[in-house]
Formats: C-alpha cells, sequence, structure tokens
C-alpha cells in the first residue's frame, strides 16, 4: 500500500503557498506516495473541517496563484484551541493529542507543515509527540532563522516598492510628507528593501529604534534645499527610542496605526502636509514573484526528499544556492531580524537615507 503525506497551510498566508503544494504533490506523487491536504492548519483534523486528496488535477494550473488551496487560519493552534463555551466565551484547550490520534487513524507517515514562526513552533511541539513532521518555512516578514529567505517576502517587497513609486509623484506634486507602514511585525526586512529599493527618504524599523525629532530634521532638511516632499516607509513594529511600537491591539499583539501616529507627530513638528497609508494585506495578495514561486517549489520538492530520507524534526531553508535541512529547534530559537550592520544598511546610509537616529 502507498505511504501517505499530509500538507497543511498554517498562520497568515504568503504569496507561493500554492507553489509549495504543488511541488510537494507531485513530488511526492512521482515517488508513489499517496497525498492528503488537511484543510484550515489543523482543523480538518479536529472535525472542523475536512482532510481532501491532492491529485495532479487538484495542484494543477496553482503556481502563480496567491493564498492557498488549503485554506489557513492563524486561530487554530491545537496546543491553545479555542473552543466556544456555553456562555458563548471562548477557552482554549490543548487538543494536541487529538490532532496526534487522528493523524495515526487516518494512517498518514509524514506532515509537511508550511507555516511561519507560530505555525513551526506548533509543528516542533508535534514532532517532539512523536508526529514526523518536515517544515516549510513561509512568510513575507522574512524573520525565520536559518533560511536566507522565506518565499512572499520579496513578493512583498515588490508590491510596497510600487506603492512607493507611485507615492514619490503625488507627494511631489502636493510639496507633501507621505508616510507609508509597511508589514513585518517586529522584524524590519519589508521596510528595509522596499525602501531602498524605492528611494525613500527616512524608513523607520524596529531593529533601529528612532527619534521623532531626526525624523523631522530630515524633513526640514530636505524642504531646505528644495526638496519640498518627503517620503518616511515605516515598518508597523517601528518604534521610538525608549518607547514602545503602536498596536491595533496590543493584547493579540496585532500591528497597525504607526503610520498616523507619525504622520500627525511631523506635521505638529514641521509644518508640512503629511498622509498616512498603511499597505497591509495588500502586501500578501496576488501572484508570488518568478524568485518566491522558485524558492516555493525548491522548499515543495525538497521537503519530499526529507520525507524520502526519513528525515523529520526539520525545516528546509534556503542557502544558495542549496537548500539544506534545518532543525526545527533552531528555526524557532530566534527571531531573525535585519542586520543593522549590514551591507543593505550600509547603502542605505550611503544615500543619504535617514534611519532617524
Ligand atoms: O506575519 C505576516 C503578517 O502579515 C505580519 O506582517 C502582520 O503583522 C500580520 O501577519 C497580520 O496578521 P493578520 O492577517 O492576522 O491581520
Amino acid at each position: 500500500m502507498a505511504k501517505k503525506i499530509a500538507i497543511n497551510t498554517g498562520g497568515g498566508d504568503a504569496p507561493g503557498l500554492n507553489a509549495v503544494i504543488r511541488a510537494a504533490t507531485l513530488a511526492a506523487l512521482n515517488r508513489g506516495y499517496e497525498v492528503y491536504g488537511i484543510r484550515r492548519a489543523y482543523k480538518g483534523l479536529l472535525g472542523e473541517d475536512e482532510v481532501v486528496p491532492l491529485t495532479r488535477d487538484t495542484v494543477r494550473g496553482i503556481t502563480h496563484i496567491g493564498g492557498t488551496i488549503l485554506g489557513t487560519t492563524n486561530r487554530g493552534n491545537p496546543f491553545a484551541f479555542p473552543v466556544e463555551q456555553p456562555d458563548g466565551s471562548t477557552e482554549r484547550v490543548d487538543r494536541s493529542d487529538d490532532v496526534v490520534a487522528a493523524f495515526r487513524d487516518r494512517g498518514f507517515e509524514a506532515l509537511i507543515a508550511i507555516g511561519g514562526d507560530g505555525s513551526l513552533r506548533i509543528a516542533r511541539d508535534l514532532y517532539k509527540k512523536g508526529l514526523p513532521v518536515v517544515g516549510v518555512p513561509k512568510t513575507i516578514d522574512n524573520d525565520i532563522e536559518g533560511t536566507v529567505l522565506t518565499f512572499g517576502f520579496l513578493t512583498a517587497v515588490d508590491i510596497a516598492t510600487d506603492a512607493i513609486d507611485r507615492l514619490h509623484s503625488t507627494a511631489q506634486s502636493h510639496e507633501r510628507v507621505m508616510v507609508v507602514e509597511v508589514m513585518g511585525r517586529d522584524t524590519g526586512w519589508i521596510a528595509l528593501f522596499s525602501g531602498v529599493a524605492g528611494t525613500a527618504d527616512v524608513i523607520l524599523i524596529p531593529e533601529i529604534p528612532y527619534s521623532i525629532e531626526k525624523v523631522c530634521e530630515k524633513v526640514i532638511e530636505r524642504d531646505r534645499a528644495g526638496r519640498h516632499f518627503t517620503i518616511v516607509v515605516a515598518a508597523e513594529g517601528a518604534c521610538p527610542k525608549g518607547g514602545a511600537p503602536v498596536f491595533k491591539d496590543p493584547e493579540l499583539k496585532r500591528f497597525g496605526g504607526v503610520c498616523e501616529v507619525l504622520a500627525n507627530e511631523i506635521a505638529e513638528r514641521t509644518g508640512k502636509d503629511t498622509r498616512a497609508i498603511a499597505l497591509r494585506h495588500l502586501q500578501r495578495g496576488g501572484s508570488p514573484i518568478s524568485y518566491d514561486r522558485l524558492i516555493a517549489l525548491r522548499f515543495g520538492a525538497a521537503a519530499i526528499e526529507c520525507v524520502d530520507d526519513g528525515d523529520f524534526g526539520c525545516i528546509v531553508a534556503l542557502d544558495p544556492p542549496y537548500v539544506r535541512r534545518i532543525p526545527l529547534d533552531i528555526a524557532t530559537s530566534r527571531q531573525k531580524g535585519v542586520p543593522v550592520d549590514g551591507d543593505v544598511v550600509a547603502t542605505a546610509r550611503a544615500l543619504g537615507m535617514s534611519f532617524g537616529d
């Protein structure tokens, strides 16, 4: 009887998820495995959704399509599964044993868990409970330790760069300051890469706390030099020296709103007409660019090689020109932030861009 492999996608979506699903499915089918998709992270194993067969037909023509054909959720952690109580409140219940039992009942011999840091921590803990797991790192934030890039990141950078390009002409025409907020949670990868590629004047990232005085100095300096507009790119997690980041929901640690805070302060201190724009989920939607497709396809194929070798408890990680295997323990040991002594930061400084420090 053919061995059965399960695949799921967890956490926020990222362009390239479908390419991983396709590559893993085809690589597995070509080696004689049967492949199944667990819908909406682990919910398909917990009676709240389905487990569906993945065939050549189901994965046909999906490499370039955004989102995930398996659905996803960031409210499906089996170790703290939300269960609605009779009084309408929600309680968190550990249902990890149910996941392990359902996985075994269905005769699965391997799980390909595609996810970001939260999903990879879940994968690590399920591995410790005996589940044969291979992780595939996914996130537009690019903050996973051990891999040079995660797929989805460069697509998000492209979308943000395009937005910054477009904002230049309107900022220039109106002599305004435009504050663009990009995603990234506690890291500034998207802000740094799109800010440099899009010729921002100020780039604010969590790894370099800013001073609002320095940000305004840059705006005024440009004004005096006859450059009457300024583009500020702020990572959603950017925070002032000695201060805290701006949360939409501090309890759930949902970022959002730093562009409004910055725009108000800049307008007040400089007198410049200032506008705020948050790109939010636009950065996660649509087709993955070709390099993200390539990373995703390589990760999918490499994950099946791990299964074939019986090598579990690891993630596949990009280390060009190779895809290597990194233990889940290491991949989840810390968040990969922007190196402040790295060449991209140095390049930005060489070009006269300010980090507000
Ligand atoms: O981790 C990816 C990400 O897009 C972050 O950049 C952002 O802070 C978060 O997810 C948004 O989450 P949600 O989709 O739940 O609003």
